[in-house]
């Protein structure tokens, strides 16, 4: 019942999204096509038709191919009917062969009638099952293909191992590239998988993992909460695991366990940090997956197992705001869901905001300030060149491509915005409201609109002096970040600040400055604050002073190329094409690739690193790579 009144408070929304016709902002998709749905379509990202009818579980049986690059076997889907009238089930595929539709009715499996329906670029194919009259669960055999945009196949080579690896990626809409479903976080299932894999590779899921294939070969899985479908996760490789504490478990390729076990010691003390604030962690184990470098995102905030890049084991822990950040994720997310991808910052605003509370708890004030100054910084450079309406936490442009609902806004301003409630009504209040707000929601998909209610009910009135429904509103519906907000300082980096100034006026030498006990966010914050411009001297002594070149904190490492590539020092050009050709997460490679660009004498350099490094990239960088060094064009040279 609640999920209808859900659809229906979504309802203007979707249709003002659904009446506009302004083309999508600065994106360089090649689709030309505009939404397929009609008005009724409760998920513009999706072919779901959840209000008619609504997947409730999922039984996964899999082959793991390696050879073919393929996923084989069947997908059974539970549901019930929303309306009475229901006739036919709309699931969500793209480049799947489907072989066999039929209903499971004890032991018979009768063949049901079915039809691809619509077809669009960036959301794949719809496929309309006829429902069986009596309700017995649909059982579909399928094939995924070599190209499924939420697989990544990977040789040998592209592992620390001897053994291929596979692994999925299904947030925003790459579920329906591997398991033909109900793709839209409003659907919640609880799922079953059996998955079958050759020697000595082993599977993981996103479930409770078993370490044991049964006498037929295959591994079995079970994941009893009930999860949206972006949450279905899989790797198989040569995956070994260590226990660190009580609920964590790192799970990873023989030569990267000890570093990530060192490098995540304290998630134990985040997970105990998080359930003092916000009660407890709901899913029994915490484990951590450390993916092969190509892995395109910091980390996957899939339930029970994180999915995490190597490019955070620093060796000194100070990129482990990662893990506080997918962890936090257990709540914010996982447990109360945006039920829409328009409604992105339910999930990645809060998730900012919890991160930065557990890096307080577990690693102190000065580390979240910094982390917090820093964040600030960049959001207000990034919407600088950002269109105005996409500086707002309610977006009214409608994009069909649900990556345009995750930017800086919807994590950062996401973030300070609720950083700022809490300063107005003060911690203990603050907690407290979202305590009982992931209570009230748990295991539920909700609105933005449905937030604010909440809000409003459970912390405007109660305070009304403190928080109006009007700064709200500002928050939310005005672009950049309001007046009435104040912004994260920190000395530390104001001392920084001065050091920078006193080397550029030539009042202090760079040997002078005492860099022994700087941190990673200094160390950030001080090649941020170095000018644009920079001469090679400059560039030379930075380098000779500080040996940035050879640095192995990625970070740090990021941004030093970045000023390298700005100024054309190319004494690091050898660790840049190190760099890219070994590192696969977009927010570390793309900047990049866009700064070679923005230069027409590197466009060489750019299109020729990425040819060799191509290969090793996922789908989802890939595809936005490609447009950034034209690589059709790179194919025709
Ligand atoms: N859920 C996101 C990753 C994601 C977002 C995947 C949108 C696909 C579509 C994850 O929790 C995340 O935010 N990762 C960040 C972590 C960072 C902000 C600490 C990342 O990967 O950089
Ligand atoms: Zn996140």
């Amino acid at each position: 019942m609640r999920f209808i009144s859900l659809l229906f408070s979504s309802l203007p929304l979707l249709l003002l999204y659904g009446c506009q016709s302004h083309p999508v902002q600065q994106k360089t998709k090649t689709t030309t096509e505009s939404t397929p749905f009609s008005k009724t379509h409760p998920d513009p990202h999706s072919f779901s038709r959840h209000d008619l009818v609504q997947v409730n579980h999922l039984d996964l049986e899999l082959t793991v191919n390696f050879k073919e690059k393929i996923l084989e076997g069947f997908a059974t889907l539970t549901y019930k009917k929303v309306d009475a009238e229901a006739t036919q089930l709309s699931l969500d595929t793209r480049d799947l062969k489907i072989k066999r539709i039929s209903a499971v009715n004890g032991s018979k499996t009768p063949k049901l009638n079915w039809h691809f329906g619509q077809n669009h670029s960036l959301l794949g194919t719809e496929l309309i099952i006829d429902l069986p009259h009596d309700g017995s669960p649909i059982k579909i055999q399928y094939e995924t293909m070599p190209q499924a945009s939420g697989l990544q196949w990977l040789t040998p080579e592209q592992t620390s191992g001897e053994q291929p690896y596979l692994f999925s990626q299904s947030q925003a809409i790459h579920a329906r590239s591997w398991i033909p479903l109900q793709d839209t976080p409003a659907v919640r299932v609880t799922y079953d998988a059996r998955v079958k894999v050759k020697r000595p590779v082993k599977p993981v899921l996103s479930a409770d993992n078993n370490d044991q294939a049964g006498a037929d070969g295959f591994f079995e899985f079970s994941m009893q909460q009930a999860i949206p479908s972006y949450l279905i996760a899989i790797a198989v490789g040569d995956i070994e695991h260590q226990q660190i504490s009580k609920h964590v478990t790192i799970y990873a390729e023989p030569p990267v366990t000890e570093a990530a076990a060192y490098e995540f010691a304290e998630t134990e003390n985040m997970i105990e940090a998080t359930e003092a604030l916000y009660g407890p962690y709901r899913w029994g184990q915490y484990d951590l997956l450390i993916l092969p470098p190509s892995f395109p995102f910091g980390g996957m905030e899939n339930p029970k197992l994180s999915h995490i890049t190597p490019t955070v084991i620093a060796g000194d822990r100070s990129l482990d705001s990662l893990i506080a950040h997918e962890l936090a994720h257990s709540w914010s997310g996982n447990l109360v869901t945006n039920a829409l991808w328009q409604d992105a910052w339910l999930n990645e605003g809060f998730t900012t905001y919890i991160e930065a509370r557990i890096v307080d708890a577990v690693h102190g004030e000065d580390r979240m300030i910094m982390e917090a100054a820093l964040a600030y910084e960049a959001l207000l450079a990034k919407m600088k060149t950002m269109p105005v309406d996409q500086q707002k936490l309610i977006n009214p442009t409608f994009s069909i491509d649900p990556d345009d609902y995750f930017s800086a806004v919807t994590y950062d301003k996401g973030r300070f915005f609720l950083e700022w409630m809490e300063q107005q009504v003060g911690r203990t209040v603050f907690d407290g409201f979202l305590n009982g707000y992931f209570n009230h929601y748990a295991f539920q998909s909700i609105t933005t609109a449905e937030f604010i209610d909440y809000l409003k009910l459970h912390l405007i009135k109660k305070h009304p002096k403190k928080i109006t429904v009007e700064q709200v509103n500002t928050w939310l519906t005005e672009p950049g970040i309001p007046t009435f907000f104040n912004p994260p300082t920190t000395a530390k980096f104001s001392t920084i600040d001065s050091l920078v100034a006193a080397w550029l006026g030539g009042n202090k030498s760079l040997q002078n400055i005492d860099v022994s006990k700087w941190t990673t966010q200094e160390w950030l914050h001080f090649l941020r604050a170095l000018p644009k411009e920079l001469s090679l001297t400059q560039l030379a002594a930075l380098d000779q002073a500080f040996n940035l070149t050879q640095r192995q904190n990625s970070e740090i490492a990021h941004d030093w190329l970045l000023i390298s590539i700005n100024n054309q020092y190319e004494a690091a050009y050898g660790r840049l094409i190190d760099y890219l050709s070994n590192i696969g997460r977009v927010k570390l490679i793309k900047p990049l690739y866009e700064a070679l660009m923005s230069n027409p004498s590197l466009h060489n350099l750019a299109n020729n690193i990425y040819q060799k490094a191509r290969a090793g990239y996922h789908p989802i960088a890939t595809s936005q790579i490609d447009k950034i060094v034209d690589y059709q064009q790179v194919l025709e040279n």
